[in-house]
């Protein structure tokens, strides 16, 4: 574990606390049965907010082989997230890739996003540390390289697959990136001369506004804003040359980076319209009339014999059980229908986790949505359930897009 002291957007010194979450497990290290009789590694998680650009990221950094060499989340186990991303690379490779061109993305996880390209003249590769992941992609028909990315990859992808890249995709992977200036110049060797790289990234303003401290763990070293990002790049040559605005993931900027200085389409307005630095008093309240709000809620519950589960076990469900001190006697069990996570339990909090068709078997009152960004889905999902009488819960307000 590594305490990080310089500002991984423009490498200023000057950063400041401002909040924290204290020591907490780490978000996706569910435990078999055997693990939870044994101690927990636990690590502080705190946010540093830099004075000179407004970048706010993790004070520290696990060791990314324990965090990924075996990850639990799989991009495929969300039908929005699965139409999100094949939007996102239709419309790309339509507009950067050319006949036999090469699409490489950085962080592909079980292959969702590449495997929406299967019938396209294009080729396609992953590059992804998890090795379970890599596998189930290659299952997929996704050729994966088990690596982080940086310039040694990106030299090997160049010499290995005729060429450079048209079409670099990034999504939810920047924010995992300790060293994002090495991450940018591996882009510089891969990317060809014309392409682009298009980045998703969970976007600051709605982590503020919309209190969403639970998406604020070990994995996630930077909480993105458009003016660190934009400063990241050009100090490595890269340039954004178009932002948009999209819902998934509680909030999310998509950034088109060229290598080339095109034009900017409308870079300029973002970063005007960007309140900064956000109002971190309010959020600190925020955060804890939720918790407070969340522990009442439940506690009622409980002294009136009704019975609440969560539905999803996210990294985020995790840290908002942990942070808010939700053990099993408010909580007793977790559903979720990743297949890796059936059958273990919570970090920290140690819910057993169960297949959702659970639900319908013991019907609790209420399903506290723990995926609160999947709400949507998950309620057409467990329409049986709500039809039964079953209330579905978010866990605050504004959170229930898709
Ligand atoms: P995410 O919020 O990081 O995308 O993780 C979502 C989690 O919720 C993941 O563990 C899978 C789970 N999930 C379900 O159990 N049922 C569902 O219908 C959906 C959409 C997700
Ligand atoms: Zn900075």
């Amino acid at each position: 574990m590594l305490t990080r002291t310089d500002c991984r957007c423009c490498r200023g010194e000057r950063l400041v606390e401002v909040f924290s979450l204290g020591e907490q497990p780490y978000a996706n290290a569910y435990l078999t049965e055997h693990q939870i009789k044994e101690p927990e590694p636990k690590c502080p998680l705190v946010l540093m907010e830099c004075q000179d650009c407004g970048q706010v990221q993790l004070s520290h950094v696990v060791d990314p082989e324990t965090l990924y060499s075996n990850y639990a989340f799989m991009t495929s186990s969300s039908q929005g997230m699965k139409s999100h991303f094949s939007e996102m690379m239709q419309r790309s490779v339509t507009q950067y890739v050319p006949a036999n061109g090469l699409v490489v993305e950085i962080g592909s996880n079980d292959g969702t996003a590449l495997a929406s390209l299967s019938g396209k003249n294009v080729r396609c590769l992953g590059v992804d540390p998890a090795e379970n992941l890599a596998t189930v992609a290659g299952q997929r028909g996704v050729p994966t390289l088990v690596a982080f990315f940086g310039q040694d990859v990106a030299n090997e992808i160049v010499n290995s697959h005729h060429g450079p890249a048209d079409l670099i995709v990034a999504c939810n992977v920047l924010a995992h990136v300790d060293d994002l200036d090495e991450f940018c110049q591996g882009v510089n060797v891969l990317l060809s001369n014309e392409g682009a790289l298009i980045v998703e990234v969970p976007y600051l303003q709605c982590l503020i506004d919309r209190a969403e401290f639970d998406t604020i763990y070990h994995e996630h070293l930077s909480y993105f804003a458009v003016r660190p990002l934009v400063a990241l790049f050009e100090r490595n040559g890269l340039h954004v040359q178009h932002i948009e605005r999209h819902e998934v993931h509680g909030g999310t900027l998509r950034l088109t980076v060229r290598r080339h200085a095109y034009e900017p389409r409308n870079v300029a307005e973002w970063l005007a319209n960007e309140s900064v630095p956000p109002d971190w008093s309010a959020f600190r309240a925020n955060v804890e009339a939720l918790r407070m709000n969340l522990i009442d809620w439940l506690t009622k519950m409980r002294d009136a014999g009704k019975v609440v589960w969560g539905y999803g076990a996210p990294a985020k469900g995790t840290v908002l059980l942990n942070y808010c001190g939700i053990t099993t006697d408010l909580l007793p069990v977790v559903v979720d229908s990743t297949s890796t996570k059936i059958g273990k339990h919570v970090p920290g909090t140690h819910q057993p986790i169960l297949a959702p068709c659970e639900l319908l078997n013991w019907q609790p009152d209420a399903a506290l949505v723990l995926a609160w960004n999947h709400a949507a889905e998950i309620r057409r999902k467990e329409a049986d359930y709500v039809a039964r009488g079953g209330w579905m819960v978010v866990p605050a307000l504004n959170r229930n897009k898709e």
